[in-house]
């Protein structure tokens, strides 16, 4: 692996090679439209870039909500091409070109797979190119294993079939869903795993329940949106999870940060830092 790629990749994962990240997704829009509490993403998005190792999201809202002089690694969604309103979400393709993602000096590009779905092929094919153009320029992919409408097919089996799949077309790393079995996922995974928060649970807790068992069980951190920003104390579920990714805290002990953190403005001083 070349040193700029290997330089993106600690960029996002500050504890080195076996080190963990917590990434901020705010990607939602590009086949959601103005989702909930990110319909103003640059206000949405403003308290949080400090807490996060990387903010996962497209060209437009990089471009019109995130100010230059932010210090955060990029990871940029580069796929898309269907919205909600269509019954198949994987009709996807590239959307965004790598030289793109260079001149956004980004530290890495992200898209969907499809496995099993009716496009599976092109968002394979998709997957494959973008590795090439990715180790071309030093530039890091993200595998996201979609599942489109489908969220009961998150389970053991189809997440590592999907996973592995997506390391074997050279992914340098792997977005999926935390699920029973989920060690089973890692095992068979031979690069690093994040994993989504999908829709908002009932509680924060449950969140932080399911960053805690991803950790504990192989995951080297999270890309998680809506059980972040559609909390009603975003910065202060950012912080509890970053004590779970990057301290080993309990669940209990992350109750603890978000009760500290929930009373408190957040700081000026970057996490970061
Ligand atoms: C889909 O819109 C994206 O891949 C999201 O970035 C991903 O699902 C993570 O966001 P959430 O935690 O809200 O599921």
């Amino acid at each position: 692996m070349d040193w700029g790629m290997r330089n993106r990749l600690a960029r996002m994962f500050p504890g080195g090679e076996n080190g963990n990240a917590v990434m901020l997704a705010v990607d939602h829009g590009y086949f959601m439209g103005p989702t909930h509490h990110l319909e103003d993403a640059r206000a949405t998005i403003a308290p949080l870039l400090p807490y996060a190792d990387a903010v996962a999201l497209t060209r437009g809202i990089l471009r019109t909500s995130v100010p230059s002089t932010s210090a955060t690694p990029v990871m940029l969604r580069v796929s898309g091409g269907a919205t909600v309103l269509k019954e198949d979400l994987s009709h996807e393709t590239i959307t965004t070109a790598m030289r793109d993602a260079a001149r956004l000096n980004v530290c890495g590009v992200a898209l969907s797979v499809f496995v099993g779905a009716p496009h599976e092929h092109e968002s394979l094919v998709n997957l494959s190119k973008l590795v090439d153009e990715g180790e071309e320029a030093g530039i890091p992919v993200m595998a996201i294993t979609a599942v489109g409408k489908e969220l009961e097919k998150r389970d053991a089996r189809y997440l590592a079939l999907a996973c592995r799949v997506s390391a074997e077309l050279g992914a340098h790393l792997v977005k999926t869903y935390y699920c029973d079995g989920f060690e089973k996922v890692v095992e068979g995974c031979p690069v690093p795993l994040v994993v989504a928060g999908g829709p908002k649970l009932d509680s924060d807790r449950a969140a932080l329940e399911l960053a805690h068992s991803a950790i504990a069980k192989g995951a080297h951190g999270i890309d998680m949106g809506r059980n972040i920003w559609q909390s009603d104390h975003p910065v202060a579920m950012l912080k509890a999870l970053r004590a779970i990714v990057h301290e080993k805290a309990t669940v209990a002990e992350a109750m603890d940060v978000l009760g500290s953190a929930k009373g408190r403005a957040p700081a000026a001083a970057s996490a970061r830092a």
